[in-house]
């Protein structure tokens, strides 16, 4: 296990930036390697959920799109669980099911097979839309091979929490159910939903979510499942849920498509810009997160190639973005991060950067940096560039606490494992690191306004992660945004 001892006596010793004190000599979404796609760019939560992406994702498609232009923003992966707010003509929008890009008049905005989609919730937020801005800018797609999360999945999810402790600490939106039929091979996809037998598909899906929630001593139809923008409704008979989703299905009918002839056409046309959206984390990838605080579905840019049908494989995307905040991790569940911080400096971050959850207002977690851990995302994830966001959570009297290495019982340097029995027995070996006034960088926008402490940190911490900066955020205003990509100041 690497110290990077080596690494700390260049950049604090020796003074060496690694270039992150200027933007980047060539564009890396043109100027790509054989067999890369120019155009191209992924961004994943490289911690656990809420990095802020949205903000970075609406930032590229500002930059790739604009308001001329057109691309394509495409969604792999989650469902209604995710969320993140927009500012949008000075009121705030939330979107959980929609990718930011949709407010962009030139964008296709896919919601791809990789996605658990729930047609009410999906219509309430494509109603906020065009409440907001009289019709939806972008053209919608919702892929007819996405699986469907519906309230029954709702209902067992709600039942399965009196019998098991996978069933706990959901977001409660029939997430794991949904990606469960795809297991149990009797998905509902889209395409059912748009099918002229659809009553008899759906209806034989109501019958058997019924018998297994029975089967967990519950009633499905007296069930009471959440609801985006409204108050909890009853599952209801099956006549019920199946006239419910009918005049959803009459709604949303028009946005179901083909995404697969889409992309493969829109791929091979390197002019046009692609975005590819994840939602939560790597940290939250049910094989490489903290089990059971994980999700059901593949937060990781790996999660691009099985949601496109092996269309794009992620070697082939120039940019492959991991979103991590640069002074801290922040997380949600009962999963305990061996580099908890300190209280008084956590409840300090917790307030100055608004770590509640967005809808539940639960409190997060808040760490210290963990390379071995987020070094291992990034491994599993394939990411090489990163996003650094709340650059202005740094305090000058706190030094920067970052944990290089674990040591086990017996004193040896261990790494990383997605096991919280493993992690328990683990002790982390910390250095601290010169901090800065974050205050006093609120709002920065070019890299010659950040003080030489941050880019030292930056310099340290990017090659630490073997990722090249490609974002700063500093502060939650929509333009408090640093870019290296040349052409920036
Ligand atoms: P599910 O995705 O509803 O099945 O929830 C499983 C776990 O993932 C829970 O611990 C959730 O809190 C967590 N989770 C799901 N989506 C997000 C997210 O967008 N941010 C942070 N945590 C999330």
């Amino acid at each position: 296990m690497n110290d990077f001892s080596a690494l700390l006596e260049a950049v604090y010793t020796r003074g060496e930036r690694f270039g992150v004190d200027r933007p980047l000599a060539a564009n890396p979404l043109t100027a790509v390697a054989p067999g890369v796609r120019p155009n191209s760019i992924a961004i994943e939560g490289g911690a656990f959920g809420d990095e802020g992406k949205g903000r970075v994702v609406d930032e590229v498609c500002a930059l790739l799109i604009g308001r001329g232009g057109r691309g394509v923003v495409y969604r792999w992966n989650g469902g209604a669980n995710a969320g993140h707010t927009v500012v949008v003509e000075g009121r705030r929008l939330a979107l959980h099911q929609l990718p930011s890009g949709v407010l962009f008049p030139g964008a296709t905005v896919v919601l791809g097979k990789g996605m658990v989609i729930h047609p009410g919730d999906v219509l309430a937020e494509i109603q906020e839309v065009r409440g907001l801005l009289g019709e939806v800018p972008a053209r919608l797609v919702i892929d007819e091979m996405a699986v469907l999360s519906l309230d029954t999945h709702r209902a067992l999810e709600g039942a399965l929490r009196q019998w098991a402790e996978g069933g706990r600490g959901s977001t409660g939106r029939g997430i794991s159910p949904a990606y469960a039929d795809v297991l149990l091979r009797h998905p509902v996809r889209v395409r059912d939903l748009a099918a002229d037998d659809w009553r008899d598909r759906l209806g034989r899906h109501y019958d058997l979510y019924a018998a297994l929630v029975r089967g967990l001593d519950a009633n499905m139809a007296k069930m009471e499942v959440p609801r985006l923008n409204s108050e909890p409704v009853a599952v209801g008979s099956r006549f019920v849920f199946l006239d419910r989703l009918g005049a959803q299905r009459s709604i949303l009918l028009p946005y179901v498509g083909n995404a697969y002839d889409f992309i493969r056409e829109q791929w091979a046309d390197p002019a046009v810009p692609f975005i590819f959206e994840g939602a939560q984390g790597v940290g939250l990838d049910p094989r490489y997160g903290v089990y059971p605080d994980v999700t059901s579905s593949d937060p990781t840019i790996g999660g691009i190639l099985p949601s496109t049908e092996g269309l794009v494989h992620p070697a082939q995307i120039a940019v492959r973005m991991a979103t991590i905040k640069a002074t801290y991790t922040s997380s949600v569940g009962r999963r305990r991060l061996p580099t908890a911080m300190d209280a008084a400096l956590a409840d300090r971050i917790r307030e100055d950067a608004n770590e509640y959850g967005a809808t539940t207002r639960r409190p997060r977690d808040i760490a210290y940096i963990d390379l071995p851990c987020l070094r291992f995302f990034g491994q599993v994830s394939g990411a090489n560039y990163l996003v650094l966001t709340h650059l202005d959570i740094a305090y000058p009297d706190t030094p920067i606490r970052v944990c290089t290495h674990y040591t086990d019982a017996a004193g040896r340097r261990v790494g990383y494992r997605p096991d919280q029995l493993y992690l328990n027995g683990v002790q982390p070996a910390y250095i601290e690191l010169p901090s800065w006034d974050g205050a006093a960088i609120q709002g920065v926008t070019r890299i010659a306004d950040l003080p030489p402490a941050a880019l030292q940190y930056i310099a340290f911490l990017s090659r630490a992660l073997e990722m090249t900066p490609l974002f700063g955020t500093t502060g939650p205003q929509r333009d408090a945004i640093v870019s290296w990509l040349p052409g920036a100041a």
